[in-house]
């Protein structure tokens, strides 16, 4: 990875009494420009410190709402010669961010949280409606959203590894509306998305129980025939929440 030493001048401030340079250090400590709307702060100031840092092998994330903005980085990035480096995020793009299976696959690795990836969720979410959209402030339905929104999640990790909008939305569509339509579940229910993402969960927390307890040699007999049975009966208790199907894998707690 290249270094960089704090202390390098990137351009040289000068006034009539004294001579000063901006640095790395002052560039990562932050820079905010004030001007009066059309005064020439992106133009002027914000066109140089981003040639200046563009030169110096900066990288950086530019979120902009303004049309002509794109055009302006373009432009920038052909003068420094960094064009390689520019990576456009946009409507119907090249290029895409899957920010769901981004979070999943780093908030693992500390132990995970499918509470970051919900969190996630739902900042965008809200960030789609607007503020008159006569969505309820009632708690209970924060509340459900939250329940629903966490179990499609942790169902999709257990059963595919990974998380999507697509797989969430087509599991929450086929989700079984109350314990009799699940106990009652048809060839073609099982063909839907809950069912086989289910399916797929039930399948990997067996194998790996089934791999856990060849590996400790439990006396027990087959733990994982213990934990379907524990998932069964979890699946199929009545559940005063709105999402009857909450499935937990903790295994010290289901055994
Ligand atoms: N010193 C200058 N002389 C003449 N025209 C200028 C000067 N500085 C900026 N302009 C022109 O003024 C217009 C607005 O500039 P610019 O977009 O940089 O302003 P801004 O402060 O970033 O505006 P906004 O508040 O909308 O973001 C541009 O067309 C730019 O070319
Ligand atoms: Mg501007």
């Amino acid at each position: 990875m290249t270094s960089f030493d704090l202390d390098n001048p990137i351009f040289e401030l000068s006034s009539s009494t004294d001579k000063n340079a901006w640095t790395l250090r002052h560039a990562v400590e932050g820079v905010q420009i004030f001007g009066g709307i059309g005064s020439g702060k992106t133009s002027g100031s914000g066109r140089m410190l981003a040639l200046k840092y563009l030169s110096a092998g900066f990288g950086g994330l530019v979120l902009t709402v303004k049309a002509d903005e794109k055009q302006a980085w373009q432009e920038y990035c052909r003068i420094t010669k960094r064009e390689n480096d520019l990576v456009i995020l946009e409507p119907r793009g090249e290029h895409s961010f899957n920010f769901l299976q981004y979070e999943s696959s780093h908030s693992d690795k500390d132990g995970s949280s499918t509470e970051n990836i919900v969190e996630v969720l739902k900042t965008v979410i809200r960030a789609g409606e607007t503020k008159d959209s006569g969505k309820s402030d009632d708690a209970f339905w924060e509340t459900a959203l939250d329940m629903l929104i966490f179990n499609v999640i942790d169902l999709c990790k257990l059963a595919y590894d990974k998380v999507s909008v697509k797989e969430m939305y087509d599991i929450v569509q086929s989700i079984p509306k109350g314990k009799e339509q699940l106990k009652s579940a048809t060839e073609e229910d099982k063909r839907k998305a809950f069912h086989k993402a289910m399916s797929a969960a039930l399948g990997k927390v067996t194998r790996k129980i089934d791999a856990w307890n060849v590996h400790s040699r439990t006396p027990t007999g087959s733990v994982s025939l213990k934990i379907q049975k524990a998932m069964k009966k979890r699946c199929l208790t009545p559940c005063p929440k709105p999402v009857c199907w909450h499935l937990s894998i903790n295994s010290s707690l289901i055994i």
